[in-house]
């Protein structure tokens, strides 16, 4: 397989540059600036692109590399802070001018097979303090801006590219093709990164590993492990357990939806461990969101295990852990790899002859790629984000098996409308949440005195900062209107209008 190298030199855009090259056809995998040029020597990449950074090539505590890689005759395209490090590598010079450039900015591109069927003016996107001021031998200027004399630079002769702009985000009107010239142009890539392929190759791999063992997966229905398990079930069928624990904090049906859905479209056992019972038991009178958070991790592993130490025969453990999960940070630090919240923690009293991460190299719109070629339906593939504790973080205060249904079915009610509406594509993330409050109301010629029903919906990127949904009012009338209808037990729905930060998204 062909592979691009993305050096990774501590930007923000990494993990965005690896999925645009993917997106063209080519596997990129990134690794941190500290790794040996040994190694990246020995993995035949067909280029090396070097990464952004927030540092300044002068200083000496910034990420530095041999300029060695530039001589091993590999194409090299360097982007913002990777731009500069080319120049400062290569003998030129960088300097920090008054003004830096930031936001949508004009360039002027030259004739160079970078911007092959690219106009001459377009839109990129910009965001460096530094620039380059005095070029290195053998190097010409690509393009330019009204502030920057040198917005890019080649050396033909040994392939090597440098761009000050970011092509690997949306802004840049012709990001994607400076991409895919610099991948099939310059280095001459055949685009052999394709789902099909990924999942021939794949299922021949867990044959040959697996081979006449078991494998146990932990299933939780949601897109990662569900795409693991048809995965495994195409390799090696009914050698694959999953195992699902429904503690009863899921939405309404979603339980059973997950049971029939893997039993009537997968070859594979599954055994479903249904303990509402017992959760509800454990979080009876506890009310703290933290203690309420941790009760339900610790019960949810306990029941996890104790069903895996029931099975006979184990061999391999599969877990859906998916490749942002396993990039290393190149912030400075090459011991420090990020904490993996979706990676398990095996009990030492457990054993396998081994762990199975067939999704480890994907990102999460390739292993929704893959899910859908293989046939899960698209309520699992495009299912939203759903934490963890499930509904047990949207009931405020202690939960019980009425306020659970409660919250069910007002949730069952949104999403309902959502979709008559066609409104879900619109949105990142919604749902319902119980916050613990009755109100007074008034049906028919009766007082009430019900619960309270909040509605939460949001627009982000990546759900470390997110918006309020501007949700059309007459679908909220609709909900609203038949949440206090539909639904025993509540008379009043408000509409969360608190984006994050300073708001999260779920409110516990
Ligand atoms: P917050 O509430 O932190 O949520 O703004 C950001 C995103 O993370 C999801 N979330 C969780 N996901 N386990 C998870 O797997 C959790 O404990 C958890 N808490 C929040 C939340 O739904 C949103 O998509």
């Amino acid at each position: 397989m062909e592979k691009i190298l993305v050096l990774d030199f501590g930007g923000q855009y990494n993990q965005l540059i690896a999925r645009r090259v993917r997106d063209n056809g080519v596997y990129a995998e990134i690794l941190p600036y500290t790794v040996s040029l040994e190694t990246i020597k020995k993995k035949n990449y067909k280029g090396i692109i070097f990464t952004g950074g927030p540092n300044s090539v002068f200083e000496m505590s910034s990420p530095h590399y041999t300029k060695k890689i530039l001589e091993i005759g590999v194409p090299v395209l360097g982007i913002c802070y990777g731009c500069q490090l080319v120049a400062w590598m290569a003998g030129g010079t960088v300097e920090t001018p008054v003004t830096g450039e930031y936001g949508k900015i004009e360039l002027t591109a030259e004739k160079s097979v970078l911007f092959k069927d690219i106009p001459e003016k377009s839109i990129v996107w910009m965001s460096h303090t530094d620039r380059i001021a005095k070029l290195p031998k053998g190097f010409e200027v690509i393009a330019s801006t009204e502030d920057c004399p040198c917005a890019a630079m080649q050396d033909s002769e040994k392939n090597i590219f440098a761009v000050q702009f970011h092509p690997e985000v949306t802004h840049s009107e012709y990001g994607k093709a400076v991409l895919h010239n610099f991948l099939y142009e310059i280095c001459q890539c055949s685009g052999d990164w394709q789902m099909d392929n990924f999942i021939e190759a794949t299922v021949r791999k867990l044959k040959e590993q697996i081979g006449s063992k078991n494998v146990i997966l932990g299933l939780s229905g949601g897109v990662d492990s569900s795409v693991a398990a048809a995965l495994l079930s195409k390799a090696v069928g009914r050698q694959l357990t999953c195992v699902f624990v429904d503690q009863g904090l899921m939405r309404k049906d979603e339980g059973d939806f997950v049971e029939q859905t893997f039993t009537s479209l997968f070859d594979m056992n599954f055994v479903r461990v249904n303990c509402a019972a017992q959760f509800l038991e454990k979080l009876k009178g506890i009310t703290d969101p933290e203690q309420k958070r941790k009760i339900i991790g610790t019960e949810f592993f306990n029941v996890f295990w104790n069903e895996i130490r029931k099975q006979q025969d184990k061999g391999y453990f599969a877990q859906g852990t998916i490749y942002p999960d396993c990039i290393e940070s190149g912030k400075g630090d090459a011991d420090v790899i990020k904490t993996h919240h979706n990676r398990v923690n095996l009990p030492e009293d457990v054993e396998f002859l081994g762990v199975i991460e067939p999704l480890a190299d994907l990102f999460k719109d390739e292993v929704r790629s893959v899910g859908e070629k293989l046939g899960i339906p698209k309520e699992l593939v495009w299912r939203q984000p759903f934490p963890g504790p499930g509904l047990g973080v949207r009931i405020i205060g202690e939960i019980t098996a009425e306020k659970i249904s409660i919250l069910q079915e007002a949730d069952w009610v949104l999403r309902d409308e959502m979709a008559k509406n066609g409104y879900e594509k619109n949105l990142s993330q919604f749902f319902c949440v119980l916050p613990g409050v009755k109100t007074v109301g008034v049906m028919g010629d009766h007082r009430t005195y019900e619960n309270l029903v909040a509605i939460r919906a949001v627009t982000t990127d990546d759900f470390m900062t997110a918006d309020w949904a501007r949700i059309p009012f007459d679908i909220l009338a609709k909900v609203s209107n038949r949440i206090t209808n539909e639904v025993k037990g509540v008379n009043r729905v408000v509409y969360d209008i608190t984006s994050k930060p300073p708001g999260t998204v779920e409110w516990e």
